[in-house]
């Protein structure tokens, strides 16, 4: 087959395409452009995602196309070692030690350690929306990209000034990688790549050359570390912060703005957001099912393996499309209805599955849920502004809106308004 992820229908609404390829036979594709087998059935993006003998993540952060020479020359120069999602056994459960010991992972170690500085911002940003009343503003510039990024910068002390050149690099990262910019904006995104990769560098060299003890994520790292490369090596410290940067900032990102396109897109849904905080939750569930951030998520066969009918050779890349498993008839009731109250939703895989199961799945769901909860409360009469059309970013990984245009309003609407 032949399919342009980067342009047209797929971009403008993958759902279509997800449901032709789930009906078809065997539900394994190859796409001849690309060079990638497409998997989509619950089942076997559930196995690729957990078996990691036969489904390895080496390429996983490695561009999708053929990139140009010079571009290719300085990506060589980023000499971070694989340590989370590019990571294979044996470096891998080492790394993910690493993860596991100093990142707080659980809904409630996460409340107790993040909640304070989430509240925080969540609070901040609010109330500067709440001051730009009866203008239109983007939501995903103002909070779904803002949010996530401003946790991060605290959690690895980073300092705020740094917050628009570590947008632009991380974008940059997402467009490098897994969309398909012309060359001479390949060697730019490349150049930035590298400058992100040495700012990394020098952000854990700081915390080392310090005389002042610090509590901050790198400190941690480092006393994890405790002077040992067995343990974890200093450029593997760099190569987690520089990868955190990204995986919790552009993700966190998508998953606030599918939900808060979704709340809007019904004056009630918007409504129950702050009337009734406990569905939260389950509504951002259901937004991780129909809508995931991530909807498509590479692995690279080791062996020769065979799901359904379709033999992949080994060495081949594989495309695993969450957002069709998400939407597989086998394990959903009426795959393609949003429905909050459902009780299947929580076997999506937007979070991935086994091994490299997302660390930040916690800190996720409580900075998207408490921005809703928030949000909705101090802007009861918030809407989409009128004649928006969703359009998403070229990108066969990562589905983020280009913008999300509001009417800001605090006012209840008057048709909701309870009768005197
Ligand atoms: C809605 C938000 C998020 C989504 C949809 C998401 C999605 C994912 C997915 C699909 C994976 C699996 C990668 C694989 O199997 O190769 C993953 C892994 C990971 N995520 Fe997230 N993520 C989100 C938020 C976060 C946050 C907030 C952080 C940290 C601050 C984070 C850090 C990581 C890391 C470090 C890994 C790699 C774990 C490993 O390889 O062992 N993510 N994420």
């Amino acid at each position: 087959m032949r399919w342009n992820p980067f342009a047209g229908a797929y971009l403008a609404d993958p759902a279509r395409l997800w449901r032709e390829l789930l009906d078809s036979p065997g539900g394994v594709h190859h796409d001849e452009d690309l060079g990638l087998w497409l998997i989509t059935r619950h089942a076997d993006v559930r196995r690729a995602l957990g078996d990691t003998q036969t489904f390895g993540n080496a390429l996983t952060l490695t561009p999708v196309y053929d990139v140009c020479p010079e571009a290719m020359a300085v990506i060589m120069r980023i000499d971070a070692p694989p340590t989370t999602a590019a990571a294979d056994p044996p470096v891998h459960p080492r790394t993910r030690r690493a993860l596991r010991a100093t990142f707080a992972n659980t809904t409630d170690r996460v409340e107790q350690r993040y909640g304070a500085i989430v509240r925080r911002r969540v609070d901040e940003l609010v109330a500067r929306l709440a001051a730009r009343t009866g203008q239109q503003v983007d939501l995903v510039r103002e909070l779904a990209t803002e949010l996530p990024l401003l946790v991060l910068l605290d959690l690895l002390g980073v300092p705020e000034r740094d917050i628009a050149r570590v947008r632009a690099w991380a974008d940059g990262q997402i467009a490098l990688v897994w969309g398909r910019p012309e060359p001479a904006e390949q060697v730019r995104l490349a150049r930035g790549l590298l400058e992100f990769w040495r700012y990394c560098q020098g952000l854990v060299r700081d915390r080392l050359d310090s005389d002042r003890p610090g509590d901050g994520y790198v400190d941690q790292l480092l006393a994890y570390r405790n002077g040992d490369d067995e343990v974890l090596t200093i450029a593997e410290v760099s190569s987690i912060v520089f990868n955190l940067l990204v995986a919790g900032h552009e993700t966190t990102a998508g998953l606030l703005a599918h939900a808060l396109d979704q709340a809007l897109a019904d004056p009630d849904r918007w409504r129950a957001m702050a009337a009734e905080p406990h569905r939260v939750p389950g509504f951002l569930t259901e937004t991780l099912r129909f809508a995931p951030a991530i909807d498509g998520w590479l692995r690279v066969t080791n062996r020769p393996v065979t799901l359904g009918d379709a033999t992949i050779p080994a060495g081949a890349r594989c495309l695993l499309l969450i957002g069709a498993a998400n939407r597989d008839p086998a394990v959903f009731a009426h795959p393609d209805r949003f429905d909050p109250g459902r009780t299947d939703g929580s076997d999506h895989l937007s979070f991935g599955h086994g091994p490299h199961f997302c660390i930040g799945a916690a800190l996720a769901r409580l900075e998207a849920g408490l921005a809703l909860t928030r949000l909705a409360a101090a802007l009861p009469g918030l809407r989409l502004a009128p004649g928006h059309r969703r359009s998403f970013q070229p990108n066969v990984a990562f589905r983020a809106h280009r913008g999300l245009p509001v009417v800001v309003d605090t006012a209840v609407p008057a048709a909701r308004r309870p009768a005197a």
